[in-house]
């Protein structure tokens, strides 16, 4: 039809649009959010909207140009997770800017102050968008303007906000309680206690941290024991794959750390909250944020010399041979991308990999020696979605599973270890093994009430918060937290 064919009949639409819109709106600016690149069969690419769309479009009114890319048949490109690099987009808006005179912007994982400026000093382009990094921190630009760069909370891109979105639920954000709650919710509204309690806090992960800022903000006084000798809980293990970036998970703790600081929070380190503890202090509430623990299941030969458990691994303290065996494909599925990408080039950040065909998204060697051999075994259909994950993440994974070389093996039951060798019973339902150097076992999680179940009832009153109610997320250890907090 007159829509289609060469580029200059594909452009009549947009001239035709643009040309309405400017009769509705007369002098009004007329800013477009376009794609930079489809990244798609079929679809446009950068080069062709440098060349053909971006003339044609501020020639027929287009006074500024908002530039994200994808489109909705792979989503996962539209809305960068935290595995891809803050600024992932940054080339597009650049390369448009260079061929149109109106203003661009660009955005796209950009959720650090720093990083904003340094787009706009260095000319990438003449706005920045903050999407998440405003649903994370509504003063974001505030902040930023003033050089108040750490007072910041960063989005960790974890995509809770937008697979709510999708899903047509209430959005909420992992970090930031208040975010798309009525303005009831807003912390400054927050009603101040009418009883100061001392109240003591058992772990210094996500949960404890949040609820101890939250509770000290309306007037109760804090102290968190925490059993190791750092803050964040499970977090700095969980950004801890050499191979694969998840480090936006501590933007979190490095900002509840600063809150605890300048609100002057107790913290005690090396203190295990304990029934005697509590005896001793006599605390008017007791808060249990103690999360949660491996497990670790009951198979002949778990206790071998080469086995070991994802949370050993993480704490770097075990090294990993050639052939690795993880079992578990949930929580077992970032290990696998990591270990699978060494020796091997890394993929290019963002997604020009949408542009080839799957064969070449497979990761090429460059240290033979390197490269590791892994193999998941998995109990259930599926890999790559933990408790912490989302249809996003689920998607992304399992792309980088595949270019990783992973093999990953779907219900399969796992019955001996032997020394080099697993048993498994695979869907077929027959027998077979797999050789191993290395065995990671990464089978999921258990909430830790061992405390809850000695105190319950015994002592003063005692509240649940995080993944101690159930390993989860971030999201949850912060709501369930902020919420407490709130109610005390
Ligand atoms: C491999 C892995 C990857 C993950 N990745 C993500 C992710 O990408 N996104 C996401 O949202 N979530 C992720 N999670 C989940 C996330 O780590 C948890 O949901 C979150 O840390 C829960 O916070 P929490 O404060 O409730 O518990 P934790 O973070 O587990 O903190 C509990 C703290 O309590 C301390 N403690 C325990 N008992 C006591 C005691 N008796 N006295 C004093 N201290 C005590 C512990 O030492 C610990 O510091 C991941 C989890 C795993 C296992
Ligand atoms: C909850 C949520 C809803 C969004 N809705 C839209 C939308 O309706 N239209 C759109 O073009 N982009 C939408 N986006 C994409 C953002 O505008 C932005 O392009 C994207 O999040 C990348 O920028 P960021 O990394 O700064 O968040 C949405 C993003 C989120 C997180
Ligand atoms: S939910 Fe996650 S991705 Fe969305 S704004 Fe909050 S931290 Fe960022």
């Amino acid at each position: 039809d007159k829509w289609g064919g060469d580029w200059n009949r594909r452009l009549e639409f947009i001239r035709q649009l643009l040309s309405k819109m400017r009769e509705a709106v007369g002098d009004y600016p007329i800013c477009c959010r376009v794609a930079g690149d489809e990244f798609m069969e079929g679809g446009y690419t950068l080069d062709d909207f440098c060349k053909y769309i971006a003339p044609v479009m501020e020639e027929s009114g287009c006074d500024m140009f908002d530039v994200t890319c994808g489109v909705f048949e792979h989503f996962t490109s539209v809305i960068p997770e935290m595995y891809e690099p803050r600024g992932v987009w940054s080339y597009m808006p650049e390369a448009i800017k260079k061929v149109v005179s109106v203003p661009v912007a660009g955005l796209g994982r950009i959720n650090d102050g720093r990083l904003a400026v340094k787009m706009i000093e260095d000319g990438i382009f003449d706005i920045v968008g903050i999407g998440r990094g405003s649903v994370a921190d509504p003063e974001f630009a505030r902040k930023t303007l003033a050089g108040r760069y750490d007072d910041i909370r960063q989005c960790i891109a974890c995509n809770n906000c937008f697979e709510d979105d999708l899903s047509n639920r209430p959005s909420r954000c992992a970090v930031n309680f208040e975010y798309d709650r009525d303005s009831e919710w807003e912390e400054e509204r927050m009603l101040s206690t009418k009883k100061k309690q001392d109240i003591l806090v058992a772990g210094g992960g996500p949960a404890g941290m949040e609820f101890a800022r939250v509770a000290t903000l309306r007037g109760h006084k804090v102290t968190i024991c925490e059993k190791k000798d750092k803050l964040g809980g499970y977090l700095p293990l969980a950004a801890n794959y050499p191979r694969l970036n998840t480090r936006e998970l501590l933007n979190i703790i490095r900002w509840l750390k600063k809150e605890i600081n300048s609100l002057g929070i107790k913290v005690e380190f090396q203190t295990e909250v304990t029934e005697d503890l509590i005896q001793e202090r006599k605390p008017d509430a007791v808060v249990l944020a103690t999360g949660s623990a491996e497990v670790i299941p009951d198979i002949p030969g778990i206790n071998g010399p080469n086995v070991v458990t994802l949370d050993a691994y993480l704490s770097g303290k075990k090294t990993v041979g050639k052939r690795v065996v993880i079992i578990g494909g949930n929580y077992g599925a970032e290990v696998a991308v990591s270990l699978g990408r060494e020796g091997k080039k890394m993929p290019e950040p963002g997604y020009k990999k949408y542009h080839l065909p799957f064969e070449k998204r497979v990761l090429q060697a460059t240290n033979p020696e390197k490269v590791k051999e892994v193999t998941i075994l998995e109990s259930g259909p599926i890999v790559g979605w933990p408790p912490y994950s989302f249809i996003m993440r689920y998607i992304v994974i399992n792309e980088a599973l595949a270019e990783a070389g992973v093999q990953c093996l779907t219900q399969v039951s796992v019955k001996e270890i032997t020394d080099g060798f697993v048993s498994y019973v695979g869907s077929d339902g027959k027998e077979a093994t797999v050789p191993y150097d290395t065995l990671i076992v990464a089978v999921g999680r258990v909430a830790k009430r061992d405390l809850y179940r000695q105190l319950a009832g015994k002592v003063v009153p005692v509240w649940e918060i995080g993944d101690c109610t159930g390993p989860e997320k971030i999201r949850k250890a912060i709501h369930t937290a902020n919420f407490a907090a709130r109610q005390i």
